[in-house]
């Protein structure tokens, strides 16, 4: 693998212990995967920020670092609400961690605005044929996919040490030739809001890893792409698919059609909504409703507003965002919150333990689908917005 001289003295110590631990991880990255060189990112999105996730010895990896980020980096998801934790239940002990370990990552110039959802915000929208070093998987499939941009799925160490050098290890989704269709995935049935997130989760467990090129009758739009994404990733590895039509390289590229074809039918999609082999011990009836996985995008927290209006809610219901998006859509927060559920920001149902000590939840993303019963230790149903609020007990006022 290349090295300029700077990467070189880089790598010999020359600029600090951090800085040779970070070049260090991406040449060792570059050299397994055959990179030819290191090539400068845009920005970094870094996982592993939940306490719940990396522990005391991922604090004490990221306490030991020192100096500054060289490009925009931000975080994913933290464990809790920073600023309303109390009222998730959330132990002081474990907020005190979190603290500490959002503390120590701002020590490193990194914004401390927790979220998978870094494209809706100033300072980390990419465009096509950008490169990025971006590690949580929905957010890693939207850059890839909807937007373009070129990034492979980065643990939160490697995303991290691409922060600090400002460059990642040339290999993967960086590369035209690894960005090319392998499978194709015909869709035989109507899709519309949820059904995506539905499509991604029983589409993703046969895809696997590879890459796929989807063809349907419909024009998804952003946010059913996104719920598509994530849900992939989460059943199977999908860091990036495309959709004839639709996503830009399948536009702008002549993509040819791949010989294996995997049919998908309505009954498939039908199934998830039914879903209930995670349901412990039989159990049906919810006793938290969460939205916002991924983080809500301002025309998604319109649509919950929409239908919590003038209602109030009987079961704990969360909505999660970024705190930026939360902050610049007030309104839609306080007709949300006036019904009786919460906006979350900074964490979500998957990484928080606020969510453990519930015992069914019910949620509209195919991602949290797949992650809820195993890293919450809940059981976990699917359903529209509009079943997910009904779920909720939703009764007007008055
Ligand atoms: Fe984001 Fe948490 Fe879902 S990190 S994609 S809301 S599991």
């Amino acid at each position: 693998m290349y090295l300029t001289k700077e990467e070189e003295r880089t790598l010999a110590g020359e600029y600090g212990e951090t800085l040779r631990k970070a070049i260090e991880i991406l040449v060792a990255l570059g050299e397994i995967y055959g990179a030819d060189s290191l090539i400068p990112v845009k920005s970094a999105q870094i996982a592993g920020v939940s306490y719940k996730t990396i522990g005391d010895a991922g604090l004490e990896w990221i306490s030991d670092l020192k100096g500054k980020v060289k490009i925009p980096a931000i975080l994913n998801p933290a464990g809790m609400d920073m600023l309303r934790w109390k009222e998730m239940g959330i132990e002081p002990a474990f907020a005190k961690k979190q603290q500490e370990i959002i503390d120590a990552y701002e020590s490193l110039g990194i914004s401390t605005k927790c979220t998978c959802t870094p494209y809706y915000l100033e300072g980390f929208d990419a465009g096509f044929g950008d490169h990025l070093a971006w590690s949580e998987s929905s957010a890693v499939s939207y850059a890839n996919s909807v937007i373009g941009a070129r990034t492979n799925r980065e643990g939160g160490p490697s995303a991290l040490s691409a922060a600090l050098i400002g460059k990642t290890a040339n290999y993967g989704y960086h590369l035209d030739e690894k960005r090319e269709p392998v499978v194709a995935v015909t869709v035989e049935c109507e899709l519309s809001g949820s059904d995506y997130g539905a499509l991604g989760y029983v589409a993703g467990k046969e895809i696997g890893s590879r890459v796929p090129i989807f063809f349907m009758e419909e024009k998804p739009s952003n946010d059913e792409l996104k719920a598509l994404g994530a849900a992939l990733a989460a059943s199977g590895a999908v860091a990036l698919y495309h959709v004839d039509g639709v996503t830009p390289e399948a536009v702008r590229s002549d993509f040819e059609r791949p010989d294996e074809n995997i049919m998908i039918e309505e009954q498939q999609i039908a199934e998830v909504y039914e879903h209930s082999e995670n349901l412990k011990g039989g159990e049906t009836d919810t006793d938290i409703i969460t939205l916002g996985c991924p983080h809500c995008s301002p025309e998604e927290l319109k649509a919950i507003a929409t239908l919590l209006e003038g209602k109030s809610i009987q079961k704990e219901m969360w909505v999660c965002t970024s705190r930026e998006i939360a902050q610049k859509c007030a309104e839609l927060v306080k007709i949300i919150e006036n019904s009786g559920a919460r906006v979350v920001c900074d964490t979500c149902m998957v990484v928080s333990p606020a969510t453990n000590n519930y015992k069914a939840m019910m949620v509209n993303s195919g991602k949290a689908l797949a992650y809820v019963p195993g890293m919450c230790g809940v059981a976990a149903r699917y359903g529209s917005i509009e079943q997910c609020v009904k779920e909720a007990g939703a009764t007007d006022d008055n």
